[in-house]
């Protein structure tokens, strides 16, 4: 009895721990099975949280540096002790992946530590070093996450040529950094080993940087990066990347004029996309069923080929976002349980947690052009705004999206300090079905970014009062 449960989630990222928690909260008995050896997954170790800390850290170093004299706040040797940097950074990792194992003793979750292997519909192998524990479920949830996609002719080693793990520990400031991939990735490593002191060269096989996002903001996202002094290499495919003595050579072509480049530098960061890791699960022997991109294929309730067998997060299809998978997590805790368990997939926040951050929900100007969907654009810009203006961070602007007729809101995205917060209004007008009059309508504090938000919403029915 004592390995049955009545859930087993494979994998402890957001989208495992989470659901984890929500099915032991209505009274399931669960389990959850991670092979890192701590729980929290990719975000917590190896990506947002890491990442989020070194952002942080280097904008601290970069405004002193850069900002602080002009202010008045005036010292004399200021120095990058990169090692500290690098501890307060795992420090914070630390506390946050301990504190989901202290979540999972409150609510009473067993945490198995090992690789799980499906076994039968039922039946799950935990392997751990030489150790091979067999459990049983009524159901399973996999949550196993996603891993860096690799590049035909670059191979990582983590050590020059390096994924964002790769990245984020770096013992020293490479003096020339190559970002392959103008993505969330790219340009958020991109930015910390920037303001550390790297030059940095974004080469991006599209024309644009960040696709997907609103083209407006993205155009104006990487002039605010290119002021900040990264490089941009559009359109431009990268062929190789080799390690000779010391230094990397990538290779790359012009997609349009087909002439081939050639760059040393010191380090490479590979960040052209993730893909859903499944591996050594034995799925195909289940019956679950993936398709050509490698996604596991879910129904509505997130239900895979086998009904018993559920899949959340990077391993099914949508945004590889922590809180997506949160969201998917919940859900089907909340199914299993016999619950109405749902996911809006309609109002997914994105956020690059770069200076200024980017952030969007709904629909994009192209997405509406192409659905034929008429549409109104409000925007106001961060010049205008007092607060952005007091602490002179007055780049980017928020642009809303309502519909014609019913000007309900379909659609904001901003670029600009703090927007990375700011979107949760957004969102959360979305989820009410909120229109631009309502937004426009809500009384926002003075002085605060957030009031962008408001007279951008003004701005929809061209009545912004401060531009
Ligand atoms: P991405 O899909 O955001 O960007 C990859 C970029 O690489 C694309 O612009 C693509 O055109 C480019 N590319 C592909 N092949 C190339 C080549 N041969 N040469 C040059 N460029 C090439 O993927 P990224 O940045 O690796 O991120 C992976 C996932 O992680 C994303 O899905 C993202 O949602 C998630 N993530 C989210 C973060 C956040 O929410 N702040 C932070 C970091 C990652």
């Amino acid at each position: 009895m004592e390995n049955n449960f009545d859930v087993i989630v494979i994998g402890g990222g957001p989208g495992g721990y989470v659901c984890a928690i929500r099915a032991a909260q209505l009274g399931l008995k669960t389990a959850c099975v991670e092979s890192r050896g701590t729980l929290g997954g990719t975000c917590l170790n190896v990506g947002c949280i890491p990442s989020k800390s070194l952002l942080n850290l280097s904008e601290s170093f970069y405004k002193a540096q850069k900002d602080f004299k002009n202010q008045g706040i005036e010292f004399s040797d200021l120095k990058l002790n990169l090692s500290k940097m690098m501890s307060s950074k795992n420090k914070s990792v630390q506390v946050l992946t301990k504190g989901v194992e202290f979540l999972f003793k409150k609510n009473k979750v067993t945490y198995i530590k090992g690789k799980g292997v499906l076994f039968s519909t039922n039946d799950i192998v935990v392997y751990e070093g030489e150790k091979k524990t067999s459990y049983k479920s009524k159901n399973i949830v996999i949550a196993t996450g996603s891993a860096p996609l690799s590049l035909h002719g670059v191979e990582t080693d983590e050590k020059n040529i390096v994924s964002s793990t790769g990245a984020l520990s770096l013992s020293e400031v490479p003096k020339e950094l190559v970002v392959i991939g103008g993505g969330y990735i790219g340009l958020e490593m991109g930015s910390i080993w920037s303001r550390l002191g790297s030059n940095v060269t974004v080469l991006e096989y599209l024309d644009h940087i960040t696709p997907g996002m609103d083209r407006e903001i993205s155009n104006e996202f990487q002039k605010i990066l290119t002021k900040q002094g990264i490089k941009f290499k559009l359109n431009n495919k990268v062929t190789s990347a080799t390690n000779e003595q010391n230094k990397v050579i990538v290779d790359y072509t012009n997609n349009k004029t087909a002439v081939r480049e050639r760059k040393e530098c010191d380090k490479v960061l590979v960040a052209v996309g993730r893909k859903p890791y499944t591996e050594g699960l034995n799925l195909t022997k289940i019956g679950v069923k993936k398709d050509s991109k490698g996604n596991i294929e879910v129904n509505n309730k997130l239900q895979t080929s086998i009904n018993n067998i559920y899949a959340i997060g990077d391993v099914i299809k949508g945004p590889m976002l922590a809180h997506k998978a949160e969201e998917e997590g919940i859900a089907v805790a909340e199914i299993i349980a016999g619950q109405a368990g749902h996911v809006n997939y309609d109002v997914i926040p994105g956020v690059v947690y770069t200076s200024p951050e980017v952030a969007v929900v709904g629909k994009t100007e192209e997405e509406l052009q192409l659905k034929n969907i008429k549409y109104k654009v409000g925007k106001f810009p961060f010049l205008a705004n007092s607060r952005a203006k007091v602490n002179n961070e007055t780049d980017g602007f928020v642009k809303i999206l309502a519909d014609s007729k019913t000007d309900r809101v379909l659609g904001v995205h901003m670029i600009g300090p703090h927007t990375g917060d700011m979107i949760a209004e957004m969102a959360l007008a979305m989820e009410f079905g909120a229109s631009a009059e309502d937004i426009a309508r809500t009384c926002h504090a003075h002085p605060t970014h957030t009031e962008a938000v408001k007279e951008a919403a003004l701005a929809v029915d061209k009545r912004a009062i401060h531009f």
